[in-house]
């Protein structure tokens, strides 16, 4: 495994004031109701648990494990389910967290799968957004950020399952000498 340097383009501040931006609008659209927040493994989990502990509606969090990156900086195009929700989503209002839409391949397979399920109401929210990379457009109703086609880690998203603890979003930068 080859190590980078990174360089950072958003710093944890920024996604901080991002997140509760996004929040307070969530809350103003579910005033009144409960929420499934669906968090979509791996890469999300930092995202979520920033986003629902700025909500204030009623949530309940559920978990859902895709991959279709193989750790590697390059779509697979296969979008695959290593590990199914545990509760019901049926009549819900349900909010699928992302961490990024790239190509677009996973969440246009996750909406069709859960609609199938027939939640009340299905959203999307992804904190970063690359509208250059899409394939299968889709709208999102939450976006953090918009960003250019750069391969991107930290706050949760990875390369070869590292950087994921990064505090900020950064790209890759030359390479480190060190490897294990
Ligand atoms: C990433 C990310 C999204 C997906 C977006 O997942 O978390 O789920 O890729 O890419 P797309 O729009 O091109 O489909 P990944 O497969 O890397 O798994 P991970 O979340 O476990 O890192």
């Amino acid at each position: 495994m080859t190590f980078f340097n990174l360089k950072e383009i958003l710093s944890a501040e920024q996604i901080s004031d991002r997140v509760i931006e996004l929040a307070k609008k969530i809350d103003e659209d579910f005033a009144g109701q409960h929420i499934v927040l669906l968090c979509i493994l791996k890469g999300s989990f930092i995202f979520i648990a920033d986003l629902a502990r700025a909500i204030t509606v009623p949530v309940t969090i559920d978990f859902l494990g895709v991959q279709s990156y193989n750790g590697d900086t390059k779509s697979s195009g296969v979008v695959q389910i290593t590990q199914d929700l545990t509760t019901s989503i049926t009549g819900r209002n349900v909010i699928i967290v992302e961490d990024i839409v790239d190509t677009g391949l996973t969440i246009h397979y996750l909406i069709n799968m859960l609609l199938t399920r027939n939640p009340k109401t299905l959203k999307i929210c992804s904190l970063l957004y690359k509208p250059s990379k899409v394939i299968k457009p889709v709208n999102i109703d939450y976006i953090g950020f918009t960003i250019n086609d750069l391969f991107v880690v930290g706050y949760g998203l990875d390369y070869k399952q590292y950087y994921r603890n990064f505090p900020g979003i950064n790209i890759l930068e030359k390479e480190e000498n060190d490897s294990i």
